[in-house]
């Protein structure tokens, strides 16, 4: 699944959830978040972002690993 992470928080542009088929993307707090349930995988969220804020969780640069955790828990237990 793709993830979201830091530069998201305050800037919270919104294109991605435009661009997303799977309306996969919901807004919490600061930041948006990705259902890593929902998420199909087709990476069109990726160079919309304004910020860079999208990876792909394999992808995930070593000091954003954590947001893959962020991401999941924003929608609780399975
Ligand atoms: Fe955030 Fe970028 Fe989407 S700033 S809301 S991840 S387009």
């Amino acid at each position: 699944a793709y993830v979201i992470t830091e530069p998201c928080i305050d800037v919270k542009d919104g294109a991605c959830t435009l661009a997303c088929p799977a309306d996969c993307i919901y807004e919490g707090g600061r930041m948006f978040y990705i259902h890593p349930g929902e998420c199909i995988n087709c990476g069109l969220c990726l160079s919309i972002c304004p910020v860079d804020a999208i990876h792909y969780d394999q992808e995930l640069p070593e000091a954003a690993r954590r947001f893959e955790t962020i991401n999941r828990d924003f929608f609780g237990p399975e």
